[in-house]
């Protein structure tokens, strides 16, 4: 990923101790040896700033939201509608209207292909990426088993780039809708998104990005990308689980029914039939992830006090200094390089399960992802089982980096 060229040449040096010890967790030890956390792309770790606001929440200020008239009620719906403010701002959205809560990125695609989607029929198709995630394959393979759609994937090369041409060609005067991740999770490639917007938007199809990977790691503004959904998870922003985004252009959600029913979501209930709340309520049925939002909100706060530029020029420098480390590991084989990459590492090693190497390293104390990262057309591609998977976050360092390569060192010699 090309860091920001904005960053000033005299910006301080990054402060990654003192990053590190916002995080409790991180202090902790594994087996006795110090935790080498390095599975941030499953999910990332969460600061003082962001327990102690979801705490502060539940000591002083839990009621429902949008339903009281009592102070209570009042101070969590202010906190709960600042915190969608919060991420407005944070997306660069026009409006929070834009800013549907959902429980995270699955939710948020699942929104999309029941609610939108409902309009598809025959004929139409929605086109994918072979190196999706399966919360952006499944939800439109069931919408085609529903509606008669059509689900095209365009390709991959060894490298674990997308085929940019393909994927133009795949697009056609039928495409509805194309749908593609950001970052991938399985690879770490960084996908040509605007090109792939811009040539969607020539033939009339809509756009969804799948930002669960990207949107701790680099600054995105909605408006600039030019997209017309864009999804993601508070988990991987250093916020709580069971919360995430779908942002969707005001004038789009407002043609779109909603998606479940339920308190909130409605204006009118009578049994001759009901009318709908205002967005972005409308596609909130029940009560919601009132600390969730709460703790997602102040996760932006704490990473905009960092910095997101400087985020992502730190962990670019650990992605060089890895990968140059992890290609001197013997029988250590890379899966997926791309030129432009997020900070994640997928690796094999030779006559080693992934699994069993992902119990080696915790030995070790170091925590990486083994399996197939959600994503098995990209194993079936690479013709792996599985990999192991090593991403990093803004609290990541070089301790990590070497405590990972000498765990991998000492895996290689207990296995040859
Ligand atoms: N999608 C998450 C990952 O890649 C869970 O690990």
């Amino acid at each position: 990923m090309t860091p920001p060229a904005s960053a000033p040449a005299s910006a301080p040096a990054y402060d990654v101790a003192g990053v590190r010890s916002q995080f409790p967790v991180l202090a902790t030890t594994v087996r006795g040896k110090r935790l080498a956390f390095l599975d941030t792309a499953a999910s990332a770790q969460r600061p003082l700033a962001v327990i102690e606001a979801v705490d502060r929440y539940e000591r002083t200020s839990h009621a429902n939201v949008h339903r009281g008239v009592y102070q209570l009620s009042q101070k969590a719906t202010d906190a709960f509608e600042g915190a969608r403010e919060k991420l407005r701002r944070f997306i660069g959205a026009a409006s929070s209207r834009e800013v549907i809560f959902t429980r995270g990125t699955t939710e948020s695609i699942n929104l999309v292909a029941q609610s939108w989607g409902r309009r598809l029929g025959p004929g139409d198709e929605i086109l994918i990426t072979w190196m999706e995630h399966h919360a952006n394959i499944v939800p439109w393979q069931m919408l085609c088993e529903r509606t008669g759609a059509t689900l095209k994937v365009a390709p991959i090369d060894r490298r674990g780039e997308l085929d940019l041409e393909a994927f133009r060609a795949l697009l056609t005067p039928r495409t509805r809708i194309a749908s593609f991740i950001q970052i991938s999770n399985a690879l770490g490639t960084v996908l040509p998104v605007r090109e792939m917007i811009a040539a969607a938007k020539a033939v009339g199809a809509l756009t969804l990005v799948d930002g669960a990977q990207a949107i701790s790691h680099q600054r995105i503004d909605v408006q600039s990308l030019g997209c017309d959904f864009y999804v993601f998870s508070g988990h991987k922003l250093y916020g709580p689980t069971g919360i995430g985004v779908l942002w969707g252009r005001e004038a789009l959600l407002r043609e779109m029914p909603p998606w479940q029913g339920g308190g909130d979501m409605i204006r009118t209930v009578s049994f001759s039939g009901s009318t709908w709340n205002d967005l972005p309520w409308k596609f909130e049925a029940g009560t919601p992830h009132i600390s969730g939002a709460i703790g997602l909100g102040a996760a932006v706060d704490w990473l905009e006090t960092i910095g997101i530029d400087a985020v992502q020029a730190h962990e670019q420098s650990l992605l060089t200094q890895a990968t140059a480390a992890l290609r001197e590991i013997p029988g250590l084989r890379l899966i997926g390089e791309a030129a432009d990459k997020g900070p994640v590492i997928s690796f094999v090693m030779d006559g080693v399960h992934p699994h069993d190497l992902g119990t080696i390293l915790d030995a070790e104390g170091v925590a990486v992802r083994a399996g197939h990262h959600c994503a098995m057309p990209v194993m079936a591609f690479f013709d792996v089982p599985a990999t192991a998977r090593a991403s990093f976050g803004c609290y990541s360092d070089e301790a990590d980096i070497a405590q990972l390569v000498a765990a991998l060192r000492h895996a290689h010699e207990v296995f040859n």
